[in-house]
C-alpha cells in the first residue's frame, strides 16, 4: 500500500518521491522509509500550457508509484521545455548527470532526437520517448530507444465515424440543405504525426461513409484553444454563418472554436457541431453538456501504466515479455469513441 507522496517544487525542479511498503523501523522506533534501494526516473515534456500532457504526466506520477515496493523507491524528476529544444537537451543533460535511470522523453521537436539519445547512449540509459513520436530513423540509433503512444490513423477514422454517424442521425446537421456539410478544420502543430493524419482520415472517413463535404477553411492552432478561437474568429468573419461542422485535432481547440462562438454571441441555431479528440477533463465535461458532440479518448491512463511497466522492466531487469510491443519497441495504445451515451462513465464532476 502507498505510505506516502511527497511533492516538492524547488528551483524550477518538480521532484515527486514514492515511498512504498513496509517502512523500517530505526532504533528511536520511529519510522524511516528504507533509502537502500533507490531508483530515478527523469521525465522530460515539450510544454507544460499542454492540456492533455499535464493530464499525462499526473497519470505518469500515479502509475510510478505502483513501481516501488517493500524496500524500494522511485523518485521522479519531472521538466518542462516550454517548448524549446535547446532547453529540453540541457535539462536531459542536468537529469543523466543527477543519475537517473531511465528516461521518458516528449520531445520538443520530434525530428531532433540525436543530441538526447547521444547523451543517454553515452550514460547507458534507456528512454521512453512518448505522445511525439520520433522519426523511424532516429528511433534505430540504439536498441534502447522505446516510444509509447497511440495510432493517430486510428484517432482520425473513429472522429470520422463519429462525426458521419451524428451527421446522419440529425436533421439539423446540414443546416441550408444543400446536400452537402461545410466544414473547417483546426489543426495541432505543423509536423506533428497527430495533426496531419488525424486530419487525412477523419476526412476521409467522413467522405468514405457517404457524407458529401464542401472544406471552407483549415488554420494550425498548435493544440492551443487559445489560439483556436482566434482562428475560429478570423474563419466566422470570413464565412459567416456557413461553418455547420469543425473538426478540431484535439478538445483544447474543439473548445477554443466554441469560446469563439460564444464570445460573439450567436443564437443555437448557427452553432456548428464541433468534434474533439483526447478526451481531456474539460472535453469530457463539454460532451457531458452536449457542448462538443462526441471526442475520442486518447488513453493517458494505458499509456502511463504501460510507460511505468517498460521503465520498471529496464530498472529491474526482468518483465520485458509482459511488454505489449509492436516491432520490438513501440507500443501503441489503443483510442476508443466518447458520446453523450458513454460520457458518464468516464467524467464525473468532482
Ligand atoms: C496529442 C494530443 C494533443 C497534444 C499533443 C502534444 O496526442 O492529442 O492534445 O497534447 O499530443 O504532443
Ligand atoms: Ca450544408
Amino acid at each position: 500500500m502507498l505510505r506516502s507522496g511527497n511533492e516538492q517544487k524547488r528551483s524550477g525542479i518538480l521532484t515527486v518521491i514514492f515511498y512504498i511498503g513496509a517502512l523500517t523501523s530505526c532504533a528511536c522506533g520511529k519510522e524511516q522509509p528504507d533509502m537502500a534501494d533507490k531508483a530515478q526516473v527523469g521525465v522530460a515534456y515539450y510544454n507544460q500550457s499542454d492540456t492533455f500532457l499535464n493530464q499525462l504526466i499526473e497519470c505518469l506520477k500515479e502509475q510510478f508509484e505502483q513501481y516501488a515496493n517493500d524496500d524500494f523507491e522511485i523518485a521522479l524528476t519531472v521538466r518542462d521545455a516550454a517548448g524549446s529544444q535547446r532547453t529540453q537537451d540541457d535539462q536531459v543533460e542536468e537529469l543523466l548527470d543527477a543519475g537517473c535511470d531511465v528516461l521518458c522523453v516528449n520531445l520538443v521537436d520530434r525530428a531532433d532526437p540525436s543530441e538526447i539519445i547521444d547523451l543517454a547512449r553515452a550514460h547507458d540509459v534507456p528512454i521512453i520517448f512518448f505522445n511525439r513520436e520520433p522519426v523511424a530513423e532516429d528511433m534505430m540509433q540504439w536498441d534502447k530507444l522505446y516510444y509509447v503512444g497511440a495510432d493517430a490513423k486510428q484517432s482520425g477514422v473513429m472522429q470520422g465515424e463519429l462525426a458521419a454517424d451524428f451527421i446522419r442521425g440529425s436533421k439539423n446537421a446540414d443546416r441550408n440543405k444543400d446536400g452537402k456539410i461545410q466544414y473547417v478544420v483546426l489543426e495541432g502543430e505543423a509536423g506533428h504525426q497527430d495533426a496531419i493524419i488525424r486530419t487525412e482520415y477523419a476526412v476521409a472517413t467522413l467522405k468514405k461513409k457517404g457524407i458529401v463535404l464542401e472544406k471552407l477553411s483549415c488554420g494550425i492552432a498548435n493544440w492551443n484553444r487559445a489560439q483556436a478561437q482566434n482562428r475560429m474568429m478570423q474563419m466566422i468573419s470570413r464565412h459567416r454563418n456557413k461553418i455547420e461542422l469543425v473538426l478540431a485535432n484535439n478538445d483544447d481547440m474543439a473548445l477554443g472554436a466554441l469560446d469563439a462562438y460564444k464570445k460573439l454571441n450567436v443564437t443555437e441555431a448557427v452553432l456548428p457541431i464541433f468534434f474533439g479528440i483526447d478526451g481531456t477533463d474539460m472535453g469530457l465535461k463539454a460532451v457531458a453538456d452536449h457542448q462538443l458532440a462526441a471526442t475520442v479518448y486518447n488513453n493517458k491512463e494505458d499509456q502511463a501504466a504501460v510507460m511505468a511497466e517498460l521503465a520498471a522492466a529496464l530498472i529491474f531487469e526482468t518483465g520485458m515479455q509482459d511488454i505489449p510491443f509492436t516491432n520490438g519497441k513501440y507500443i501503441y495504445m489503443p483510442y476508443f469513441k466518447i458520446t453523450d451515451e458513454n460520457v458518464d462513465a468516464f467524467y464525473s464532476e468532482e
